[in-house]
C-alpha cells in the first residue's frame, strides 16, 4: 500500500498529525502552501472570507498527481469552521484520483464546523472515497491514543 499525506498548516498543528501519520505508516508527504502567505491579519480577514465562502486559492505545488497512491490522507485546519483555501485549492488540484480511498482530519480549536463534510463533497467530486475521518480539538493534538486511532483508521483504510 502507498499513501499519500496531504496537508495545509499554517500554524503548524496540521503538520505534527500529519507527520506522525508518516513517523509511522510511511508514505509521501505532501505540503500545500498559499502561494500568498497570510499574516495573522489576512488570516482572520481575508483567510476566514475565503473560507466562509468555500472558496480555492493558488498553491504550491498547482497540481497533485495521485495516481502511484492507494491512499491518500488529507488533514486540514478549520478556519471560518469551514476548510481553509489552500485544502479546498489542495481537493481541486488532485489528478488521476478517480476511484481511490481517502482518510481526511480536521485539526481546530474547539469547532470542526463543515470542515469534514466540505472534503467529503470536495473530494467525492473528484472520484475519492472517504472511508475515515477524525477531528482534533486543541485539547486533542497531542492525544496520542487518538491520534493511535487515527492512524489505525489510515492502515485499515490501505488494506481494505
Ligand atoms: C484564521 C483562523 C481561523 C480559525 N477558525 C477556527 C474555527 O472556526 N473553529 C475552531 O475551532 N478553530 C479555528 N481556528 C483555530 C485552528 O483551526 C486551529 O488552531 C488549528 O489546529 C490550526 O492548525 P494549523 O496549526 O495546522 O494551522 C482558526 C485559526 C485561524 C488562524
Amino acid at each position: 500500500m502507498k499513501t499519500c499525506i496531504i496537508y495545509h498548516s499554517y500554524s503548524g498543528i496540521t503538520r505534527g498529525i500529519a507527520e506522525k501519520i508518516q513517523a509511522a505508516i510511511g508514505g509521501d508527504l505532501i505540503e500545500v502552501k498559499p502561494r500568498r502567505p497570510y499574516t495573522t491579519l489576512t488570516a482572520y480577514s481575508l483567510g476566514c472570507i475565503r473560507a466562509r465562502g468555500e472558496e480555492a486559492e493558488p498553491i504550491e505545488p498547482a497540481t497533485i498527481d495521485v495516481a502511484p497512491y492507494d491512499l491518500i490522507v488529507i488533514g486540514t485546519p478549520v478556519w471560518a469552521w469551514k476548510t481553509t483555501p489552500a485544502t479546498n485549492a489542495a481537493v481541486n488540484a488532485l489528478q488521476n484520483s478517480a476511484g481511490k480511498k481517502a482518510v481526511v482530519f480536521a485539526t481546530c480549536g474547539s469547532q470542526a464546523g463543515e470542515a469534514i463534510p466540505i472534503m467529503k463533497r470536495g473530494l467525492e467530486i473528484k472520484g475519492v472515497t472517504v472511508v475515515g475521518e477524525e477531528v482534533f480539538s486543541r485539547k486533542e493534538v497531542a492525544d496520542d491514543q487518538k491520534i493511535a486511532g487515527l492512524i489505525h483508521a489510515v492502515t485499515t483504510a490501505g488494506s481494505a
